[in-house]
């Protein structure tokens, strides 16, 4: 098996990720989250939340609606510029993007046809049978209402930064933030896309953690500069190995219609070195365009320079899902356990990780073991401390289970516990075993598992 089939597997053994409608043969390329996975990306979001909002004074959150006005849309370029260059397969009819074929975009961004004409189909091996590329627009259309004619027409928002901008104006005449400053948001966005796959890598339905930040144009480029350095912080906080990720400056020609400068950050996934998240400068492209779409005012009073003007963005955009993905690529350690037995576990930061700690009775047929272990996982949940009560199987195959979901602690209730109200603690990624006193067991969770 590979690297990439043996962590698709744990997810799905271990209740992380399943495929979506799974029972009735699974709807490709869609994936949903299972009990330990919802647990993992709660954890993700809130982090990500804690670090960004409510830690900081000059970001403020927000939820906006799926479904906007579809003149948003139009401002924003999505109804015209969002596409991807599709091909079709005339023998097999398999659908690509030639953007994804060497040297179809050329230098000044323009499509060099003569690549797709020799192209050879990676489906079915037919050499020089493509269509001609056509521009392919990836946001999803519904309708509004009883009757589905154009006029009803909407579309699913395919980046969550769209809702920012447009209660800029709202957010700035209800809390009077002074530049600079930022609008978070976390949701959900939809791409038609025309290649999905590579597991969670590129889905149709996924998650955003977006901020615009909004800032004087003159100083753009320190704030870029903040923002990069924020997004390296934030790369590491989550446990994403940084020996595998790059950031690389996007040439002009391949940058997104609204960008003015653009990094990528890339991860070395197994299947190639791939976007993880963007950081993007937009320049006021989007307060501009949804002033003149809006017909509204979108100017803001600068007190400092006593002057009215649009300011300009920052954008570090980040995916839920290739978080995880980048997270799980870096967490995933073999080792051997305490009985010389080849072990899995994920070494994820205790932060992120579904359980801080499992609380196990040694045996799990006498009821007094199990009494005080219950009690002992009840007084922990009572301290929020994120707990699984577990008396399945052997003690070895309860290691096992919980070094594969990544809980930092497991916390054993033995003969002596009765005697001496005392536990052992065993540490996931050095299988260390130490003593505690129940009394003393959640603050030493607490800073074993900051
Ligand atoms: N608002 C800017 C924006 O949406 P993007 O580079 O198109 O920029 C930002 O998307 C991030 O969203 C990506 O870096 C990636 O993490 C995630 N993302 C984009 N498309 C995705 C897809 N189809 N599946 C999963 N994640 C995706």
């Amino acid at each position: 098996m590979t690297l990439f089939d043996e962590i698709v597997s744990l997810t799905k053994r271990r209740g992380f990720i399943f495929q979506n409608s799974d029972i009735y043969g699974g709807l490709a390329n869609g994936w949903d989250w299972g009990p330990l996975g919802v647990l993992l990306k709660n954890n993700i979001k809130q982090l990500w939340w804690r670090e960004f909002v409510t830690k900081r004074e000059d970001v403020v959150g927000l939820d906006s609606s799926i479904i906007l006005h579809p003149q948003v849309w139009e401002a924003s370029g999505h109804t015209k510029e969002f596409s991807d260059p599709l091909i079709e397969c005339r023998t097999c009819h398999k659908r690509f993007r030639a953007d994804d074929i060497e040297g179809f975009i050329g230098d000044e961004g323009t499509w060099n046809e003569d690549v797709v004409k020799t192209f050879q189909c990676p489906s079915c091996g037919t050499k020089g049978n493509m269509t001609s590329p056509a521009s392919f627009n990836l946001m999803f259309k519904t309708f509004l209402g009883a009757s589905e004619e154009s006029a009803n027409e909407a579309f699913l928002r395919p980046e969550t930064a769209q809702g920012i901008f447009i209660h800029f104006k709202n957010i700035v005449d209800t809390l009077a933030p002074k530049l600079p400053f930022g609008i978070a948001q976390i949701g959900k966005a939809f791409r038609n896309e025309i290649t999905p796959g590579n597991f969670i890598f590129r889905t149709r339905e996924f998650e955003q953690m977006e901020i615009e930040y909004f800032i004087r144009p003159e100083e753009w480029e320190m704030h870029f500069n903040h923002w990069e350095e924020e997004l390296k912080r934030w790369i590491e906080l989550v446990g994403i190995d940084m020996g595998k990720v790059h950031f690389v400056e996007v040439p002009e020609t391949e940058r997104a219609h609204y960008s003015k400068k653009t990094i990528d950050v890339e991860f070395d996934f197994p299947f190639g070195r791939k976007e993880l998240y963007g950081l993007a400068y937009r320049g006021d492209f989007d307060l501009s365009n949804h002033e003149k779409g809006s017909k509204k005012s979108l100017g803001y009073y600068d007190e400092a320079s006593k002057e009215t003007f649009l300011p300009h963005v920052i954008e570090p955009s980040l995916g839920v899902e290739r978080t995880i993905l980048a997270l799980l690529f870096s967490a995933y350690k073999k080792d051997v356990d305490e009985k010389g037995e080849e072990r899995v576990y994920l070494d994820l930061p205790p932060a992120v990780a579904p359980y801080r700690v499992a609380v196990f009775p040694l045996l799990s047929n006498k009821p007094e073991l199990i009494e005080k272990a219950k009690e002992v996982y009840v007084m922990l949940q009572n301290k929020n401390i994120p707990a699984i009560f577990d008396k399945g199987g052997n003690i070895g195959k309860r290691y096992r289970r919980q070094d594969e979901i990544g809980t930092p602690l497991c916390v054993t209730i033995d003969f002596e516990s009765l005697e001496d109200s005392a536990v052992t603690v065993r540490e996931r990624n050095t299988m260390k075993q130490e003593r505690i006193a129940i009394q003393d067991l959640d603050s030493y969770i607490r800073t074993t598992t900051q």
